[in-house]
């Protein structure tokens, strides 16, 4: 499935449509070259969780972590985009966090083709002109909620 997002707002439109879909243990994982787009789709879906002002990319703190109540559930914002080895994200526990975190990952890449089987897959594409291409993998633990509203 993919669709077209002709500027910002509609990034951070679609990432607030996300938000009535999200529980705790998905894995939404988000592709795409640099400046592609990725932490405005998160910005919008963290701030239709409740986040009030713009949340930081996470590009050197790697995961960004946020909890109840400035967020109706637990979200951790990842960027592996600084990641070269995937034993380098050991420390940082990303499957305990997956309990009881919504997780949101840019660079899912590094980690390899194995991790997270059962996310959601993003990918944005620049176009030419501007605008952005947006295509989904929908696994079968989301085609009950698909596509958001
Ligand atoms: N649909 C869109 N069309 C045009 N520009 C967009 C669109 N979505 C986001 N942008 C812009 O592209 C840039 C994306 O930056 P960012 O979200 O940080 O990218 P990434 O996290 O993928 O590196 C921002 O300047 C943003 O305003
Ligand atoms: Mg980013």
């Amino acid at each position: 499935m993919s669709l077209i997002l002709f500027d910002e707002s509609a990034t951070l439109a679609f990432g607030h449509s996300l938000a009535a879909l999200v529980r705790p243990g998905d894995v939404i994982t988000l592709s795409g070259t640099l400046g592609a787009g990725k932490t405005t789709l998160a910005r919008g879906l963290l701030a239709a969780l409740g986040l009030e002002g713009e949340a930081p990319s996470p590009t050197f703190a790697i995961v960004q972590s946020y909890a109840p109540p400035e967020v109706r559930l637990p979200v951790a914002h990842i960027d592996l985009y600084r990641i070269d080895d995937p034993a380098e994200a050991e420390e940082f526990g990303l499957d305990d966090l997956r309990f009881d975190h919504l997780l949101l990952v840019e660079w899912p890449e590094r980690l390899g083709a194995q991790a997270w089987h059962d996310a959601l897959r993003l990918t944005i594409a620049p176009m030419a002109g501007g605008g952005r291409r947006l295509t989904a993998e929908v696994p079968p633990s989301w085609e009950a909620r698909w596509p958001p509203a």
